[in-house]
């Protein structure tokens, strides 16, 4: 019987001779360039001068990219249907205020989901009625805020959560338009049924569809004068590739559209989310990752898709699934709520290399100063790039594990990833941690990154590192007084 080997029994494996040593990174994909001195450039920045002059870890944005990708979308969505179409970014994604002003500047709105967002989306300039309000899990303060500041949409959860605005709204007299969330009961193609939002069995959100809730909800509506009904909201998971599961999901809408009818309410929106994936990386399948897991086998990269090319292909396929479900000349307006495919390309991050450690017979560690457990958390389900920064031609060496900072054994980016001979001292940028990186990043007893912004040669910072008196800022410390007095 052959022995499953272990992470550890596979970790070192030197390449096999006649394997192509190139890098074959296309940094055109992420409109990057090698320098003069081989040194990853961004928008006419040298990576490892920003490195130097801000520290690492770093986040790099890359402005004008990142404003074309918002504004693509945009104007390829509004080109394939023909009612009107609008754009909200979801403040999740990555919630920098530096990139959501990016990102606003092509015409986005905003779509947020805790109190935090919609006070940031206000501070921001966000219009009341641009902003969208959603999430599973609202607290009656955030609905009331959300209805006293007359924003734009209040997307419905559940029934119990219709009921709560419905009795916040009569006391307000405020009549707050809503969107019903449908759960219909759908699971993308390859994605397993726990991280499809849109299925029934795996996933909590929305009404769900085959009890009949939304005909609940439709019936208790009719009772509800102060709330107005506008239509239908879905989000089916994140990282979808195939533009066939956005339509498929909707294919419930006919049949929705009627009920509504039957219930004396008209649909003028309909709201189909986000999770269009990122066309430079990838989540990892569910087979992908147990083996990942089981075996250290890390799957391999993503080959990179034409950005217009799968935005026309997903918001082609949505509109016609969408206009399908109406009568001529009664499109309702269409909403989209893409998050990842825009923000994902255009950031990177910059990690040094402190420590490399071989161990005969096992194999080679990279000790970065930023790891799974602070600043990487998206590489433990996703495929990302990993460049040399200050030599993007180096030849392709062996496997190597690239581990962060913690004292903690599950602190690894990523095993057995191919890499360069990299020397302590050395910088790599992590591709595509534009979404859900900053967002997701913890502290764990290290200062969270700064972001700088690049363009025209020219580096801004956007998010400043964080630092001591930012950290211990919350805290009450029975010796600082002056601390005390500042979160009193
Ligand atoms: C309701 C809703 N809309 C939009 C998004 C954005 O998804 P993505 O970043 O995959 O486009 C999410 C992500 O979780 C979401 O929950």
């Amino acid at each position: 019987m052959t022995r499953l080997k272990s992470p550890t029994d596979i970790l070192p494996v030197k390449l096999n001779k006649g394997y192509d040593m190139k890098p074959n990174h296309n940094l055109s994909a992420w409109g990057l360039e090698s320098g003069s001195s081989g040194e990853l450039v961004a928008a006419g920045c040298s990576t490892i001068d920003l490195a130097g002059r801000y520290g690492t870890p770093l986040h790099v944005v890359h402005e004008r990219r990142l404003e074309d990708t918002a504004r693509r979308f945009v104007t390829t969505a509004q080109a394939q249907y023909a009612g009107i179409v609008s754009v909200h970014y979801p403040f999740k994604c990555n919630s920098v205020p530096g990139v959501i002003e990016i990102i606003r500047r092509a015409g986005l709105k905003a779509e947020v989901m805790t109190q935090y967002e919609l006070e940031l989306a206000l501070y921001l300039g966000f219009e009341n009625k641009e902003i969208i309000v959603n999430g599973p899990c609202k607290t009656e303060e955030f609905i009331r805020k959300s209805i006293e500041n007359r924003i734009g949409l209040l997307i419905v959860d559940s029934l119990e959560e219709l009921v709560v605005i419905r009795r916040i709204a009569d006391g307000m007299r405020t009549r707050p338009d809503i969107l019903l969330r449908i759960n219909p009961d759908y699971v993308p193609r390859g994605m397993n049924y726990g991280s499809a939002t849109g299925s029934r069995k795996g996933c909590a959100f929305g009404l769900d569809l085959k009890s009949g809730e939304a005909g609940h909800a439709l019936r208790l509506l009719q009772d509800s004068p102060g709330l107005g009904f506008k239509g239908f909201h879905f989000h089916i998971g994140t990282g979808i590739r195939d533009a066939r599961d956005h339509a498929d999901a909707l294919s419930c809408l006919p049949l929705l559209v009627e009920e509504a009818r039957r219930a004396g309410q008209m649909v003028q929106v309909v709201d189909v989310g986000g999770g269009i994936a990122a066309t430079t990386t990838r989540e990892f399948t569910s087979f992908e990752m147990l083996r990942y897991q089981a075996l250290g086998t890390l799957p391999s990269r993503n080959d990179g898709r034409d950005e217009e090319r799968c935005f026309a292909n997903v918001t082609h396929a949505i509109s016609h699934a969408v206009a399908r479900a109406f009568p001529k000349g009664e499109l309702p307006e269409l909403i989209y709520e893409p998050g990842r495919c825009i923000a994902s390309p255009n950031q990177f991050l910059l990690l040094t290399i402190n420590g490399v450690k071989t161990r005969a017979g096992v194999g080679t560690w990279l000790i970065a100063d930023g790891g799974l457990s602070t600043v990487t958390l998206p590489t433990y389900y996703e495929y990302h790039e990993v460049i040399l920064a200050n030599d993007v031609n180096r030849p392709l060496a062996e496997k190597a594990t690239i581990i962060g900072p913690a004292c903690f054994a599950g602190d690894v980016i990523y095993r057995n990833k191919f890499l360069p001979v990299i020397r302590k001292g050395e910088v790599i940028a992590i591709m595509d941690t534009g979404a859900y990186f900053t967002a997701l990043e913890s502290f764990f007893g290290f200062y969270q990154p700064a972001v700088v912004a690049v363009a025209d040669g020219q580096a801004r910072l956007i998010r400043a590192r964080e630092s001591f008196n930012g950290c211990i800022r919350r805290d009450v410390v029975s010796q600082h007084d002056t601390v005390k007095e500042s979160v009193s």
